[in-house]
This record gives structure tokens, sequence and C-alpha cells, in this order.
């Protein structure tokens, strides 16, 4: 399949964590699910996230909502990089991004490999493959998935939802809510970062279970299919 191919609705890759830790030997961490969504900046990341948490919670599933860039003392860094109060280069800012999720996969207070091991499921708001798109528009890609490559071998995304919205919808969205934009929400970056998320999807097809859904749609719509699409995990 070449990326102009992939279109949302498409399922690549899509395996069970069993099949894919037997092909890799690799195994994700724990009892826990770990489900991490991805899209461009005002894709609905977190609106489906709370559909998402809200399904499980009234199947008694207990769960863990969280994001990066997080809030601890690498996040807030990255928060004024992306702000635009702090400067530097790309590739520290990159670096950053890796050390911001080493911390938000290990650390001792709400870790997300200790939830794992506590039977937690654990939903993502971002995680590597947003710096495989976002860092992959200024630098090698392959550097990017290297860097991050003891994130993915301590905790690997049961799956990867990617939310697939036109950089024009979301800027809209965008544009609704918030009175400053951030680093990243021209449109002609978040044009470039959505090609890199499907190119990064077609790289990592066989190591990753990358679910694609249309985000073009009413939230409600959008909640049914990735729910339709997550829900044989949760049987
Ligand atoms: P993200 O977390 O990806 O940045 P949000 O979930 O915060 O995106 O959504 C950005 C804005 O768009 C919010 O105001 C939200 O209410 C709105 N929104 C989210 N999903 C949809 C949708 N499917 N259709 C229209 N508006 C949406
Ligand atoms: P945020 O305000 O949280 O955006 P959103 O609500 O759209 O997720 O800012 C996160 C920004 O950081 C977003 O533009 C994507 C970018 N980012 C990276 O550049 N690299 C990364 O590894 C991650 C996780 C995010």
């Amino acid at each position: 399949m070449t990326m102009k191919n992939i279109a949302a609705g498409d399922v690549l890759a899509e395996r069970t964590t069993k099949e894919i830790a037997e092909a890799e030997g690799t195994a994700q961490m724990g009892k826990g699910k770990f489900i991490a969504l991805e899209g461009i900046d005002g894709s609905g990341k977190s609106t489906q996230i709370q559909y998402l948490a809200e399904r499980l919670k009234e199947r008694e599933i207990r769960c863990y909502t969280t994001f990066e860039p997080t809030y601890s003392p690498i996040g807030a860094v990255i928060h004024q990089i992306l702000s635009g109060r702090v400067k530097t280069d790309n590739r520290a800012l990159a670096a950053l991004f890796v050390a911001d999720r080493m911390d938000h996969l290990l650390n001792e207070v709400n870790g997300i490999a200790p939830m794992l091991e506590e039977g937690i499921t654990v939903i993502s708001d971002r995680y590597y493959f947003s710096s495989y798109a976002y860092h992959g528009v200024d630098m090698p890609m392959d550097w990017v998935i290297s860097a991050n490559s003891q994130c993915r071998d301590i905790v690997r995304p049961l799956a990867t939802v990617f939310i697939d919205v036109e950089p024009d919808t979301a800027l809209e969205r965008i544009a609704k809510n918030r009175f400053h934009k951030e680093l990243f929400e021209k449109k002609s970056r978040l044009i470039q970062v959505r090609e890199k998320y499907l190119e990064a999807f077609e790289k990592q097809k066989d190591l990753e279970n990358i679910i694609i859904v249309d985000g073009n749609r009413p939230p409600e719509a959008i909640a049914e299919e990735i729910w339709g699409r997550l829900e044989k995990y949760f049987l």
C-alpha cells in the first residue's frame, strides 16, 4: 500500500498485542491496556478521549486519561517553547519530548507503566507517533523513531487511533476556542504534519496496531466508530 492509498477507515496492520509481541519479542507491559489517540492539533482527540473513557466507565473498566506534553517540569519547558516564550533548536525540542515521554511512562506517582501494572487502562492524548509526525517535518523521521525506541520498548500501545481531519477544519475548530496560536498551528505546518503521520503509519505498519478514523464528522459518529474498532479488546 502506498502512502496516498491510506484513507480514513483503513486499518493498518490491525493485530492483537499478542501477535505483535510474538512477532517482535516484546509485550505490552502489565495487565492494563494502553490506547494512544493521535491527530493534528484541533482534530478532536480530547473530545474523543472523553467519549471513550465514558464507555469504559460504563463497563466498570478502571481507566486513566492522560496527555503529552505533560505537566511535569520537562513538560513545562516544552509548553514555554511551544508558546514562543522560550526559543530552542528543533532537535533540542524533539529530545525534550523524549525526556517528557520517558517520565510520563516511568514516574512513580502517575506513570503509565505503573498504572498498567496495576491493571488500569490508560488512554493518552498523543504518544510517540506525535513525535514522528511533528518532528519528522524538520529532521529525518528515522532519527526521531530511533530516539523514541526505548519508550516503544517500555510500552507499545494496544492501538493507536488516528483521527484524520482536514487541516482547514482543525484550524476553524481551534480558532473558535483559543486566543493565541501555538507553534505548530499554522495551516501549512498542519498539512505537513498530517502527511508525516501518514508516512509514519506506512513505515511502522508491521510493528504497530494503527486505526485511522474520519474525523470530519460529528463527534458522536466518530466516537461510535472508535468504540466499534476497540470494543473487541475489552470483551
Ligand atoms: P484536540 O484535543 O485534538 O486538540 P479537541 O477535542 O480539543 O481537539 O477539539 C477542538 C475543538 O473542536 C473543541 O472546541 C471541540 O469541542 C471541537 N470538536 C471536537 N470534535 C469535533 C467534531 N467532530 N466536530 C466539530 N467540532 C469538534
Ligand atoms: P497541545 O496544546 O497539547 O495541543 P493539542 O491539544 O492539539 O494536543 O500542544 C501539543 C503540541 O505539541 C502539538 O502541537 C503537538 C506537539 N507535539 C510535538 O511536537 N511532539 C510531540 O512528541 C508531542 C507529544 C506533541
